[in-house]
């Protein structure tokens, strides 16, 4: 996830976070996105971001809805599932099916179930040197206080864009 500085995961209300996001970040991120073979993410995640995505059989992409049916014409085979299962029954499925690691992209509202179902196990979080004053959360429901280790950090540019790499406790 990339944040602002005042913690943001969007500008406001605009769903694209491209236009703001560092050249620097989007590299790290599509170059993660290529090192892992399962990908989890919001239907809401998945529209904004659906002209950036480029489908490959080497990579498994299930986007959460409570109404896959309606996205059926859009799924491909093995690289693009709609799912309707909650986090842990998902992570159930996908672990019996052979993945042993899965990339959660977002956005906040799926972010916010899988920590509540205690299936976020390290964070990587990307602070843009901006505020925005307004704006979504990475986790769009109460939590309850957590701690993080940090295991990685590293700066992207000189602009001052940080890479952190945490474990959640
Ligand atoms: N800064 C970043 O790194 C970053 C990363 C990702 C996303 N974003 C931004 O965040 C925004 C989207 O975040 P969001 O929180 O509004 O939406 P989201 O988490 O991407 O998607 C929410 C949708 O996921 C489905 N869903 C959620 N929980 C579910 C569950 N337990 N079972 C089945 N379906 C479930 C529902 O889809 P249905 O309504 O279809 O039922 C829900 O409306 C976008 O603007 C995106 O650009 C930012």
């Amino acid at each position: 996830m990339v944040l602002s500085a005042d913690g943001r995961t969007t500008k406001g209300d605009d769903p694209n976070i491209y236009t703001w996001t560092s050249q620097e970040d989007q590299d790290h991120f599509f170059s993660f996105i290529a090192q892992n073979n399962l990908i989890i993410m919001g239907r809401k995640t998945y529209f904004a971001a659906a002209d950036k995505i480029r489908l490959s059989p080497e990579r498994k992409r299930v986007v959460l809805t409570k109404n896959p049916e309606l996205y059926i014409d859009l799924a491909v085979e093995g690289q693009l599932d709609f799912s309707s299962e909650q986090p842990a029954e998902l992570v159930r499925r996908l672990t019996a099916e052979g993945y042993t690691t899965a990339l959660l992209v977002g956005g906040g509202t799926v972010n916010w179930h899988f920590l509540q179902s205690g299936l976020i196990n390290e964070l990587l979080l990307t602070i843009e040197p901006q505020i925005f004053g307004a704006g979504q959360s990475l986790f769009a429901g109460p939590i309850n206080s957590l701690k993080l280790e940090l295991l990685e950090q590293k700066q992207l540019n000189d602009q001052g864009t940080m890479l952190m790499r945490y474990k959640v406790h």
